[in-house]
């Protein structure tokens, strides 16, 4: 076992870091607050290879490894975990979907402008019915001539009112269940594609979580990813790698947490000393530390376990079940260290705890990773 970075990795997390600190930190908490899309920095994060880090660079992706991935995911996301999330929709969702599964057409049409960022991706599985419940799609997709044409509505899309490109899910044939799921590529702008309800948010504020609604939408049939039925394995597996990213932004904001909680104990002084003096304050910095570095092993094995073509699913939701536990509790003992300071907007930390907590949810709750964890383990 190598715990070591290579020279590539190294560079990735310091070009993300500087970028993060330089670009994202000063005004993340000003997009939170007004709930602004980071469309400048996205373009920036575009132009420096982080919207399709993994997609080889013949489809104009950086062609990294996922490991790099991570450790890019996790700089943004300390510094900003809205823009986080909407790297993590395009690369993991959205650009790994199609580099695995597309056609060499759907490539050249969709995958360089996503994998470039020239695009933006959303994924759209969830509904208003089928949240962890995913393979009960009511959005249908009548085959129809040269095209399909798609009804319903999907609901909280990450990216959804930004995208260029959605994925869409939805039953070509109800009678056959998760059998009868396909995926299709959709454009914005096509006939009868529109996006509804805007979502206000706990956290990440910033990133737009939206419905979509399909009305005799036609899209044509070149734009079915694999064959028809293929829907659900192809999001359950997206989704396998999905995990990843969330488990690598959670530990971005665990890693936030920490380090304002460090900060702010040796500048904080109580009784005449600083609060870092104190045992009480001594112990949380250690368990969130330890906490901390245990995520990242979790994180990084799954990662490494997908670099290396072995079977990833169950290593990718014990990342995520666990990062995103421990992000929660250290957003909250951050809080707990800055006292009544932490509670108010002025040094961050309740964003960290507001942010943190969606990681529990999206691309699959909590309950869910155990499903897949225990199904792994029994058969
Ligand atoms: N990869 C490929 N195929 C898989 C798979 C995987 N990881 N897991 C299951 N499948 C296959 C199964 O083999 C089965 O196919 P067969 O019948 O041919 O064998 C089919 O998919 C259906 O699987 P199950 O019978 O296991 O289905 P289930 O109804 O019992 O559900 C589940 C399984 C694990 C609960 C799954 O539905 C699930 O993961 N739900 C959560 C969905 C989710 O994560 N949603 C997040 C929305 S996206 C999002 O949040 C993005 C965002 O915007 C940030």
């Amino acid at each position: 076992m190598n715990f070591e970075f290579n020279e590539t990795h190294v560079m990735i997390q310091e070009m993300a870091r500087k970028f993060a600190e330089e670009e994202l930190a000063p005004t993340a908490d000003q997009r939170d607050e007004k709930e602004e899309f980071p469309h400048e920095a996205v373009k920036k994060m575009a132009d420096l290879g982080f919207m399709g880090m993994m997609v080889p660079e013949q489809w104009e992706g950086a062609g990294l490894d996922t490991i790099s991935y991570v450790l890019a995911m996790i700089e943004i996301s300390k510094a900003d975990a809205s823009a986080g999330v909407i790297m993590s929709v395009n690369n993991s969702l959205v650009c790994w979907g199609l580099d695995t599964y597309g056609t060499e057409a759907q490539k050249q049409q969709y995958l360089r402008e996503l994998a470039s960022g020239r695009k933006l991706g959303a994924f759209a599985l969830s509904e208003p019915e089928a949240g962890s419940d995913a393979t009960n799609q009511r959005t249908t997709a009548t085959n129809d001539g040269d095209s399909y044409v798609l009804n319903g509505t999907k609901n909280f899309i990450t990216n959804g009112a930004n995208a260029d490109v959605v994925l869409v899910m939805a039953a070509t044939d109800r009678s056959r269940g998760a059998k009868g799921v396909s995926a299709f590529i959709v454009d914005k702008g096509s006939k009868g594609f529109s996006v509804a309800k805007k979502e206000k948010k706990l956290g990440i504020r910033s990133s737009d979580t939206v419905s979509l609604a399909f009305e005799d939408c036609r899209v044509p049939k070149e734009n079915l990813i694999g064959e028809e039925g293929f829907g659900i394995k192809f999001a359950l597996k997206t989704l396998d790698g999905g995990r990843i990213g969330i488990a690598a932004q959670a530990l971005g904001i665990a890693q936030a947490s920490l380090d304002a909680a460090v900060k702010y104990s040796k500048e904080r002084k109580a009784f005449e000393k600083p609060i870092a003096n104190f045992q009480a304050i001594q112990f949380k910095l250690a368990d969130m530390a330890t906490n901390l570095e245990a995520a990242k092993m979790l994180t990084f094995k799954a990662a490494h376990l997908k670099d290396i073509g072995e079977n990833y699913g169950p290593a990718s939701a014990m990342a995520k079940l666990y990062a995103s536990k421990i992000a929660v509790e250290s957003a909250l003992e951050a809080i707990q260290i800055h006292g009544g300071y932490g509670y108010v907007r002025e040094y961050n930390v309740e964003r960290y705890l507001r942010d943190a907590k969606i990681t529990e949810i999206y691309e699959g709750t909590s309950e869910i990773q155990r499903v897949v964890i225990s199904r792994a383990l029994l058969g």
